[in-house]
């Protein structure tokens, strides 16, 4: 058992970390508009939590800074997966839910894609399963297309439209700062905004690198999402900008389709200054420090 899991009362509570699009290339667009991706994704060591506990039906309570923001209906994403893995399983099972929401909704950083996979993974536990890995990598990829990124708990290099996953080696921890800008953007209108020609895939091998160095090869590739986004949400320049003039930063990006941009920073203690100074200044953003993880 990792330390992203634990048994608690007869349940089990499951990490839910964000991800973060290290970066991001579209390299193409299938016929049915969906988008052909190449991005290193990773996780970070803060995210909402996922408690489930036996119970005869399915049941979902959302609490955390972030519950205003999110219905706990069937459409909720937890209750999608929680009733998938029931079908894909065929057992009748229920379980009381709890999410802990402490990531920001519709954001960029997977909190939904990490709840659903949080939920698949602690119910396998619950309902003592282990369904078919493939069936398990479908059902995540139809309730989106970073639920099988978020269930593969390690850091990988995505392809297709996020259902080709190839390990990362390991990443360096580097300290980080996370900034939202309080703006949503939707998915689908920021990738409708992306113009012009697609990039070319450019995943790299030589990433048991210093923080440096990391920086410098994030540095050589982008976020082609971020110009849209930027321009649907000038909120999302202005705190890239912000993150830029934060001492000892090393690189500044928007992670996914935004609004939610990072910060890698040379060492955790001006990471943490960094963070505070964010936050003094615009007290509304909701800004966290944390580092970089490539497993849970
Ligand atoms: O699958 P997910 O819910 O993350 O995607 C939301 C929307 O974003 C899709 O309906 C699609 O419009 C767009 N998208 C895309 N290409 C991807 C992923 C998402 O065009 N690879």
């Amino acid at each position: 058992m990792s330390g992203s899991e634990m048994v608690s009362q007869g349940g089990y509570t499951q990490f839910a970390p964000a991800k973060i699009n290290l970066y991001l290339h579209v390299t193409g667009k299938r016929d049915d508009g969906y988008h052909l991706l190449d991005s290193l994704m990773a996780f970070v060591d803060f995210g909402d939590i996922i408690e489930v506990s036996p119970a005869g039906s399915l049941s979902l309570v959302i609490s955390g800074p972030f519950a205003a923001g999110l219905e706990a209906g069937p459409d909720n994403l937890v209750l999608k997966a929680a009733s998938g893995l029931q079908k894909l399983a065929g057992v009748t099972y229920g379980a009381s839910i709890t999410l802990q929401k402490n990531l920001p909704v519709a954001s960029g950083i997977g909190g939904g894609s990490a709840d659903a996979a949080a939920t698949l993974k602690a119910l396998c536990k619950l309902w003592q399963i282990s369904p078919n890995s493939n069936k398990l990598l479908e059902l995540a990829l139809e309730l989106g297309a970073d639920v099988p990124v978020c269930l593969s708990s390690t850091a990988v290099f995505v392809s297709g439209i996020g259902e080709t996953l190839i390990p990362a080696e390991t990443l360096p921890q580097v300290p980080m700062v996370l900034v939202n800008p309080g703006v949503a953007v939707s998915t689908p209108t920021v990738f409708k905004a992306r113009l012009g020609a697609f990039s070319s895939a450019n995943p790299f091998t030589n990433n048991k690198a210093s923080f440096e160095l990391l920086a410098e090869l994030l540095a050589e590739r982008n976020n082609d999402l971020m110009a849209p986004a930027i321009s649907l949400a000038p909120e999302i320049g202005d705190a890239l900008s912000l993150i830029s003039s934060c001492q000892s930063n090393l690189l500044s990006r928007m992670s996914g389709t935004g609004a939610t941009c990072f910060g890698l920073f040379s060492d955790q203690a001006s990471a943490g200054a960094a963070a505070e100074k964010l936050q003094k200044l615009i007290p509304l953003w909701w800004v966290q420090e944390t580092k970089l993880i490539s497993q849970y």
